[in-house]
This record gives structure tokens, C-alpha cells and sequence, in this order.
């Protein structure tokens, strides 16, 4: 992360011919999908005037594999949330019958208005989530959207059972990379499919240092720290991915690797 807290970042995209930052179209747009789609959706709780919205399939909970997928923890990253959402307008609904969808599509809606990192109230959505090394003197306290989120954490952990996805974005970098998550020393298929996906649209970050973690081949491998992916491994669940495009890459082609990340996620055995 090199991105200045309070400065703005707004792309145009020509495949939803808005600003990166046009909420209101995006939830238009969303609703549509969700209509298609016949999906249920829930609104865990209003940040400032807008909602923070979990959808899933129907019946998702009895059914298969629980995957969860979510975007927008940060507002300087948009083609998460609009990745989730160019993923879903190409979705067939009969694909349904074969795979559950379990999605926060937008966590931090105030600051994806702004085309900025943090709420409206300064806080940064992906911290604050407590891990056990922690003491509660060192623990940051979470924000807004970590409190809804914890508030909701049986519903998020069912969902996220069988691995969790977040799309976020290095809005200073040119290269892609992955911070993943696997019960094994060594990264496995699951760092490396999506990794590889992710290598289909931009050049990999060279080995080295990325915001203090050792990159190797694109993965940075068991980091800790308190993010909610880093809860969510730390609660129980085995497979994890924090997704990271290049911001200084065309907004269309990030939101479509994105879609491509979400799909390569989902399309696992
Ligand atoms: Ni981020």
C-alpha cells in the first residue's frame, strides 16, 4: 500500500461507462444482477447512507461447497466490487444449480464514493480484526464496517468454509500479486492457480519485499496480521486469498481479472 490516505483515485471504465466511483450505478447495477440472478440479499448494516449488503444464492447453506467472495474492504480499490459485478452479468442462471455464491460486495461504500482508502470516519475498514497474538493493549479497534462484520461472524464463517476471497488493489503498483493462505508450509494449488490467473493479465511483482512481507512468485505466503482474511484463517477456516491488481493498469482490465479471479476461485474441486 502507497496510496495517501485522503487522496482520491477515480478511473473511467468504458465496459459500465461510469467513474470508478459512481456508487449509485453500481448498486443500480448490482440490484439488477441480484434480480436476475434470483439471489437472496441482506443488509448487514447501513454505513452512513448506504447499505453493506451480503448476497447469496438460494438455499445456499444447504448445499455444496461454502465459498465466500468480497471486495471494496478499501474505497481506493474499485475493481473488486466491480469485478464481483462483471462476474455476475455474465453468470447463466442455470450455472446456480452447480455452485453457491456467498458475497460482500462492497464493505466500505463510503469510501468507494470517495475514490478513498478509508469510512468517512478515518478508519480502515481490513484492520482492527483481532488476532491471538495480540494483546488488547497493541490491538487496533475495528472500524464500522469490522464491527458489522463481527457482529455477523457465524453467517461469514459458515460462508467462508471452504475458502474466503478478497479482492483488493495495489493502486501504486504495475504488478499483480497474491497474499495467500494454506494449512501447509509451502504454497500450494490453490496460492498458485490464482496467482496464475492472475499472471494471465499483468506482470507478476518481482521476488522480493511488498509492504514489509516477503514476496516470493507472486504469493506472499501466512501472513499474519488483522485483516479479516487473517481472522477468518485464524478462526478456522483452511484457504484464503487477498488478491491484489495493479491500479496502475487499465480499470477494465483489472475489473476483468477480477472476474476471472472470482471464477478461477469458485471453479475449484
Ligand atoms: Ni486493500
Amino acid at each position: 500500500m502507497c496510496s495517501d490516505n485522503l487522496e482520491a483515485y477515480i478511473w473511467y471504465s468504458n465496459v459500465f461507462a461510469c467513474y470508478s466511483n459512481d456508487i449509485d450505478r453500481y448498486y443500480e447495477l448490482l440490484s439488477a444482477e441480484i434480480r436476475r440472478l434470483n439471489l437472496d440479499s441482506k443488509v448487514l448494516t447501513t454505513i452512513g447512507d448506504y447499505p453493506l449488503y451480503f448476497i447469496e444464492s438460494k438455499n445456499s447453506a444447504k448445499k455444496g461447497k461454502q465459498r465466500l467472495i468480497s471486495a471494496g474492504f478499501h474505497g481506493e480499490e474499485p475493481a473488486g466490487p466491480w469485478g464481483i459485478l462483471h462476474f455476475l452479468s455474465c453468470l447463466e442462471p442455470t450455472k446456480l444449480t452447480h455452485i453457491n455464491l456467498n458475497i460482500l460486495p462492497l464493505v466500505n461504500p463510503t469510501g468507494f464514493a470517495k475514490g478513498r482508502r478509508l469510512n468517512n470516519w478515518g478508519e480502515n475498514p481490513n484492520r482492527g480484526f483481532p488476532h491471538p497474538s495480540m494483546t488488547e493493549s497493541t490491538a487496533e479497534q475495528a472500524s464500522l464496517e469490522g464491527l458489522a462484520l463481527l457482529e455477523n461472524l457465524d453467517l461469514l464463517k459458515a460462508a467462508s468454509k471452504d475458502g474466503f476471497l478478497t479482492c483488493h488493489e495495489d493502486v501504486c503498483g504495475a504488478n499483480g500479486y497474491v497474499y495467500t493462505y494454506e494449512s501447509q508450509h509451502e504454497p500450494g494449488t490453490f496460492s498458485k492457480a490464482l496467482r496464475d490467473t492472475l499472471a494471465c493479465y499483468f506482470p507478476i511483482v518481482a521476488d522480493g519485499e511488498v509492504d514489509g512481507c516477503r514476496v516470493n512468485d507472486g504469493i506472499i505466503f501466512n501472513h499474519f496480521d488483522s485483516s479479516f482474511e487473517s481472522f477468518l484463517v485464524s478462526s478456522g477456516i483452511t484457504l484464503a486469498c487477498c488478491s491484489e491488481t495493479p491500479g496502475m493498469q487499465n480499470l477494465d482490465l483489472r475489473i476483468q481479472a477480477n472476474a476471472e479471479l472470482i471464477s478461477a476461485f469458485l471453479g475449484r474441486k
